[in-house]
């Protein structure tokens, strides 16, 4: 087998999921276990990290290494041993760097949401289509195991017919006004006028979990809430959140199965993981977390009397079975990202496209539509 390298610009890498998912878990976990294996080659991925802040890229350069980095993006947009240009810089950015490295004809693969608003996303993905560039983005929770193992229960067709589905995803992020209880998440996420918001962060990823575990959705109601009305920054002052905090939706899909996601930042958690997805069907019902995933099928459904004067009888987590783990389970990100690095070198199919990712977007955009008319709005067919 033969080593072949393959350049990709990593720029934003110095944020959270830059560094921890991206550059961590994905390249240089990549890296690390000898590259990915393509047809008869070795796909060796040859980072170089590229930002703002020197000091910031030469830090983390170092610590893993002696990486490559610069400040100049122009750089090794003109090079051609880098056909791949990754971002994960903050939302309001992505846009224009995209545009700068499709110009420079490099494949593309960036974080989500692509942009703030539809169209923009969506002539991102009509500006790289054009320029016959291959493109992705970031769908990472479709390879959570939990996730997988959803699909595979439907994929047996352990569900029957699909009833309705339920996700509640949150906990609670500190509002960093207390010295020992930082905030765990940047400031931004809490300023619209940066980017942030629930409904942009989180509805981007329901719509391809939905569209690929249930089906194309093509509705929505939802009302959104911001329940903390300050926070503390990462300077330590105190800002105006102007975002949406909480998020409580209703989607129908095309086969007229209701899911109903919950969303928040500012709820404490008493349920399995941080997200978990129920979904019901006429022969069974699944539950899943993060990594794990529980069953309950139409036999093993314990029958429930309404009797509030005495305690339960059943106690309710005794009826489940827990799914096993089916194979190993990688890093969800690394997983996408070893999809990408072989579409871009032996055109394996990717489908996880910038037109995919701007329907996430899509769906962020009716979510607030429909919040601000108090009324279900159609989705677009994209
Ligand atoms: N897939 C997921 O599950 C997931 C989770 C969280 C965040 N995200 C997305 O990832 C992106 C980054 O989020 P984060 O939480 O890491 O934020 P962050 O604030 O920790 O990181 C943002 C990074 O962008 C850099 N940056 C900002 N402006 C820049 C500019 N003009 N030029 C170059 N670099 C610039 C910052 O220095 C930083 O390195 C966001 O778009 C966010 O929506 C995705």
């Amino acid at each position: 087998m033969a080593t072949k390298n393959i350049g990709i610009i990593m720029n934003g890498v110095t944020g959270r999921m830059g560094t921890n998912q991206h550059l961590v878990r994905s390249i240089l976990a990549i890296r690390e276990q000898g590259g990915v294996a393509c047809g008869d080659d070795v796909l060796m991925p040859d980072p170089i990290l590229t930002g703002r802040n020197a000091s910031k890229l030469e830090t983390l350069a170092k610590k893993y290494g002696g990486l490559k980095w610069t400040t100049d993006l122009d750089e090794p947009l003109g090079d051609a041993n880098y056909p791949v240009f990754f971002d994960a810089s903050g939302t309001l950015f992505r846009k224009a760097f995209v545009e700068r490295a499709v110009k420079a004809g490099k494949a593309i693969y960036c974080e989500k949401p692509t942009a703030v608003t539809s169209k923009e996303a969506f002539d991102l993905a009509k500006t790289a289509e054009d320029a016959g560039v291959k493109n992705g983005v970031v769908q990472d929770k479709l390879w959570l195991p939990g996730i997988r193992k959803l699909m595979m229960l439907k994929q047996q067709g352990f569900f029957g017919k699909i009833l309705d589905v339920r996700g509640d995803f949150g906990y609670w992020v500190f509002p960093g006004d207390v010295d020992d209880q930082p905030a765990q998440r940047p400031s931004w996420n809490y300023r619209q006028e940066d980017g942030g918001g629930m409904v942009i962060d989180m509805h981007c990823h329901w719509r391809y979990v939905i569209d690929n575990v249930i089906g194309n959705v093509n509705g929505v109601m939802c009302h959104t809430e911001t329940l903390l009305p300050e926070r503390v920054d990462e300077s330590g002052k105190t800002y105006k959140c102007t975002a949406d905090d909480a998020a409580y939706a209703m989607f129908t899909t095309d086969a007229g199965v209701l899911c109903q996601f919950n969303s928040s930042w500012v709820t404490r958690v008493k349920r399995d993981d941080l997200f978990v997805m129920q979904i019901n069907g006429t022969d069974g019902s699944a539950i899943a977390g993060l990594r794990k995933c529980w069953a309950q099928d139409h036999s093993a459904t314990p029958r429930p009397v309404w009797n509030p004067d005495i305690d339960s009888p059943i106690n309710h987590y005794d009826h489940w079975q827990e799914v096993p783990d089916a194979c190993v389970y990688d890093n969800a990100f690394k997983v996408q990202w070893e999809m990408f690095l072989k579409h871009v070198a032996v055109d394996a199919p990717f489908r996880w496209s910038l037109r995919e990712g701007a329907k996430g977007v899509q769906l962020a955009e009716c979510s607030l539509e429909s919040h601000k008319k108090r009324a279900w709005v159609d989705v677009p067919k994209a």
